[in-house]
């Protein structure tokens, strides 16, 4: 069909009514980006004809994604959220930030209220058979290298199938397993005794794995384990590192994988004294450098809606 009306009157029309963007009601900002992103799907269905069938298949898709509560886990996957971290590591680059641990993706499984432990803080509170266990130590920075006191560092991964607490569809975890948080001392330094992780997988039933499948695209992370660092005076540090040797480390579909957020899986015995269930354990020892506010703020310092539970 060659149906080219984007530039007409009528429609460019339309697309100031639908918007209200002249209108003086309702919030500029949101107008301008919804007349924006409007236009923009318009002018793809002209261009490259999409059918009305395929219009009403997106409709429906995001239906879907909303009744399967996938919204964010799409975002990550299609790279939304690596691109808004591209996005700020540039505007870093050009401010001369440097220095601080990279950042990566935060992911759309983060629970707020874990109880926070001075130093160290055991979080493997259910038993998982198929999981050795795992000690993550290190100590907060500021870029010089400056121990900083009073850090607090937040930590959450999944359990040996994958699965993370309070989103676990078999409902075999309890509030909190896996999730912790820890306020440092004069040193900087924090640990915590957990679990080693396995590897994310997009529930198979999901709309993220619809449009994966027609796409040809699997929706499996590699195993990590996600932190948020802050301190008075810091920008909070949202990332993860990766369990070195995991196969998909260089193939994560949600694209948070970078190579300063790799550290070495070091094997360890004494765990009987430290209270781990095997004397055999790994240790993962990596510190996190804060960078400082930006003129009093911290200017990238991202509000979304997160889960919340009272501990
Ligand atoms: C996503 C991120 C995660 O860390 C995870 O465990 C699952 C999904 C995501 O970005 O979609
Ligand atoms: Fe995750």
């Amino acid at each position: 069909m060659n149906a080219e009306v984007f530039d007409t009157k009528e429609v460019q029309d339309l697309l100031t009514a639908a918007t209200n963007i002249a209108g003086q009601e309702g919030n500029a900002r949101f107008k301008q980006i919804l007349h924006r992103l409007l236009s923009d799907l318009f002018k793809a269905i002209d261009d490259l004809d999409i059918t009305p069938d395929e219009v009403w298949a997106g409709v429906n898709y995001i239906n879907q994604l909303g009744r399967d509560g996938e919204a964010a886990l799409l975002a990550a996957g299609l790279g939304l959220e690596k691109y808004l971290d591209i996005r700020m590591d540039h505007a870093d680059k050009l401010a001369g930030i440097e220095g601080g641990t990279p950042r990566t993706i935060e992911g759309p499984l983060y629970v707020a209220g874990a109880p926070v432990r001075d130093g160290m803080s055991r979080i493997d509170i259910d038993p998982d058979q198929d999981a050795g266990p795992l000690v993550i130590r290190g100590v907060v920075t500021d870029t010089d290298g400056k121990p900083l006191a009073g850090a607090i560092v937040e930590c959450w991964h999944a359990n040996s199938k994958g699965f993370y607490s309070h989103f676990d569809p078999t409902g075999a975890q309890t509030e909190f397993n896996l999730r912790g948080a820890v306020k440092t001392g004069a040193d900087g330094k924090y640990e915590f005794r957990t679990l080693m992780p396995v590897g994310y997988g997009c529930p198979p039933q999901g709309a993220t794995q619809q449009l994966l499948d027609e796409i040809g695209r699997h929706g499996n992370r590699p195993a990590h384990v996600h932190f948020f660092v802050s301190a008075d005076s810091h920008r909070k540090l949202t990332t993860q590192f990766n369990i070195e040797g995991d196969p998909l480390i260089w193939d994560d579909f949600a694209y948070a994988t970078r190579e300063e957020l790799i550290p070495p899986v070091v094997e360890k015995t004494g765990g009987a004294a430290l209270g781990l269930k095997d004397n055999a354990y790994k240790e993962i020892e990596f510190n996190f450098a804060l960078t400082s506010l930006v003129q009093g703020k911290d200017n990238q310092l991202v509000h979304r809606l997160r889960a919340a539970v009272t501990a």
